[in-house]
This record gives C-alpha cells, structure tokens and sequence, in this order.
C-alpha cells in the first residue's frame, strides 16, 4: 500500500542486496490516501487492541452475484468514503466507470488495478484505483489495445498470477511513476482500493472471491496474484508487507516482454523467504490480437485445467441483487483450441535468479545501485 517512491528503493535495495528482505516497515514509503500519515508499519495498522470500530475489508465476504452497491459504506474515516462501487454491469461498463470489482480469470481476461484520472501518481491514489480489464462484460474500464505488451498467466498450487509489461500512460498512469501497490489490506485494513474486491472463476469454474491478493503496478510492469483462499497459506503468498518491492521481488515469473503465454507453475518461494523464479510448463502462446480486442477470438483455457467448466462468453455481468442463481451462465468448454504449446522453464532464463521484471526494475533505478 505505500507507494513505490525513490525515496523507498533506496533502502529497499539495500534490503535486496542483502537478502533481509524485512518489512520496510515504518520505512519512508508515505501510506497512500489522502490521510497519508504516519508510513506507520505496512499492515500493523489495525493491530493494536482491536476495537476499529469497523469491519476490515479482508474479512468481508460476497457471493458474487449478490454484492452490494459499495462494499465499504463507513463514513467520518480519515480516508473519506469508497471512490467507486461494487455492483458493475453493462450501465457502468465504459471510459468513466469506477468499478471496483476486478477479475482474474485467465490469459484473456484479468483486470488491473488504475487511477480514475490522469495526473497524480499511484502512490498518492491506491485507495481509488479502479478496475480496467481486458475484456468488456465486466461493468468496468477497458483497457485499451496495445496497452499490454507481454504477459505470462500462470496457475500454480497455491495462487494464479499474471506478470506483465504494459505502457502504463495509456491507463491512466504517469510516465515513469514506479508505481504503488495494491491489496486488500492498508494502514486503515480498509484496503487500497478501498472496496475494491477481486473474484475468479479459474479454480472452480465459478466465481470466488479472492480474499488475499496483492497488484503491484509501476514502471510500466505489472503484476497481480490471486492466492486460492482454499489453501492454507494464501495470505502468505499474497503477502502485503514488501510494498515498496515490486514485481520481481513479490510475483517472480518468466514473464517476457512480447510473449503472451499461460502455463501451469511450480509455487514461488513466499514473499520474504528469497526470490526464485518457479519453473513454469505446459504454456501456451498466443498473439495478442488474438485474446486482446474487436479480434480476439480465443479463450485460453486455465492450464493444467482445461477440462474445468468456466463462464463461457458473453462474460456475465452481475444482475441488480437478490436473484440466488449460483453460476450464470456456466458453460462447459474443454481446451481445445489452445494453439502452439511451448514450453519454457526457468533454467531457460539463464539461472538469473530475478525476473525479466526486475531486470527493468533494476534498470530504471539502477542509478541508486551506485549510490
Ligand atoms: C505509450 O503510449 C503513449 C500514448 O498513449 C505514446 O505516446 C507513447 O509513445 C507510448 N510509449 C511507448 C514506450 O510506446
Ligand atoms: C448497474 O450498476 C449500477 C451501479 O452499481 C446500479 O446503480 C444499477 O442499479 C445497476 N443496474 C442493474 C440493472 O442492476
């Protein structure tokens, strides 16, 4: 949740360099929000005897066809109220929705977390990010084409995760912001977005909500992990204390700029337990125009899954409220039309132990390494 600001990376270099990957702690990294106060301890916030007075937004929980219009309806907080709304549909999708429901669902179509409007850094506004995802059906944004330049969607036991390159102006994002970091946690466990809820279909075939994720975006690289809360360890993968670290550091992948693949995955080491890129396999490549945009064509099966039953297109919006039907248009489709499966693995990435993302991390600021 703290912005991901030179000032940080000093220090967090540091951290890297010698592997003590602590929290940055009260470290300089300004809580985001307009209450910024106190960088007071990532995730400590709520800490202290209880008694918030409300009730934080991990421990919310909502069937996806029955959200509420916000999902954060406190008022007099320090933060203000939630920006947006939870309840999206074919009336708020579009240029000036401000949707805080996100899905990631696969290759073809996942949402990212950006500003409303242009013109102030992530670090500043990470409480009122909106959704902007790939494909319409969503009541969001829509990211525009050629915004994403390369991916990689993974599916490993114990999350999914997409990893990619982006140019970030195109969403709303100043050139050359490092960017912020988003989850569901926050100095005021209100998170960042506030409301801001993520749900998928890709363990299930319907949608769940995610209850621990973590979206960092920045330096036109981003990176989203969904951790399956069926799994005992998702708040750890989705660890929300190394905010200032980026992408490399928290979600490494074989993401390539240029490649648009899903593959199955190995778990990644937990956040703070040392940076290894897992071994990623069974991918399948694909050109962007043909996942991205008025041609896109092809849905891209969840790998290692692709005999799971998923929503099938049109994507399903959410309907007004009370209507108890499970899955909406849950369609059966088995992965046949995957094309040019390759494989890829780690070693191939010349045993750098940090990803294709740190690497441009690293050489944004590679300056501060000299210092
Ligand atoms: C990013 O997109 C903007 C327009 O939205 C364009 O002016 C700029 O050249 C693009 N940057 C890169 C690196 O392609
Ligand atoms: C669509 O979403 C908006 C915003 O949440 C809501 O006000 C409206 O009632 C919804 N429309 C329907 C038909 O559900």
């Amino acid at each position: 949740m703290a912005r991901l600001s030179v000032a940080a990376l000093v220090p967090l270099m540091f951290a890297v360099v010698n592997a003590i990957p602590q929290g940055p702690g009260g470290g300089g990294g300004g809580a985001g929000g307009g209450g910024g106060g106190g960088g007071g301890g990532a995730g400590g916030g709520g800490g202290g005897g209880g008694g918030l007075g409300y009730v934080p937004l991990v421990e919310k929980r909502f069937a996806w066809d029955q959200l509420p219009y916000k999902v954060d309806t406190d008022v007099g907080l320090i933060r203000g109220v939630q920006v947006g709304y939870n309840r999206c549909n074919s009336t708020t999708e579009g240029a000036s929705s401000l949707c805080q429901t996100a899905y990631i669902n696969s290759l073809d179509d996942f949402c990212l977390w950006a500003p409303p409007e242009a013109g102030s850094d992530v670090g500043s506004i990470e409480g009122e990010m909106v959704a902007w995802c790939t494909q319409a059906g969503h009541g969001t944004r829509i990211i525009p084409d050629g915004t994403i330049t390369g991916v990689q969607f993974t599916k490993a036991p114990d999350y999914i995760q997409v990893v990619g390159f982006m140019n970030q102006t195109n969403i709303n994002m100043l050139p050359g912001d490092a960017g912020g970091e988003m989850d569901p946690h926050g100095a005021d466990r209100r998170g960042n977005p506030m409301g801001g809820l993520l749900y998928t279909n890709a363990w299930t075939g319907t949608y769940v909500q995610v209850v621990q994720w973590h979206n960092f975006m920045g330096a036109d690289i981003f990176c989203l992990k969904a951790c399956d809360p069926r799994q005992p360890n998702d708040a750890r993968y989705c660890e929300h204390i190394f905010d200032t670290q980026g992408c490399g550091f928290n979600a490494p992948s074989n993401a390539r700029n240029g490649v648009f693949e899903s593959c199955a995955s190995d778990n990644q080491p937990m956040p703070g337990q040392g940076v290894a890129v897992p071994a990623s396999s069974s991918c399948s490549t694909f050109a962007s125009t043909d996942i991205y945009g008025p041609s896109a064509t092809v849905r891209v099966p969840i790998p290692g899954a692709s005999t799971i039953s998923y929503s099938s297109y049109p994507r399903p919006t959410p309907t007004s409220s009370a209507t108890p039907s499970a899955t909406a248009q849950s369609g059966s489709r088995t992965g046949t039309s995957a094309p040019a499966a390759t494989e890829s693995s780690s070693a191939i990435r010349g045993g750098a132990p940090y990803s294709a993302a740190v690497g441009a991390f690293a050489a944004v600021f590679g300056a501060f390494f000299l210092m």
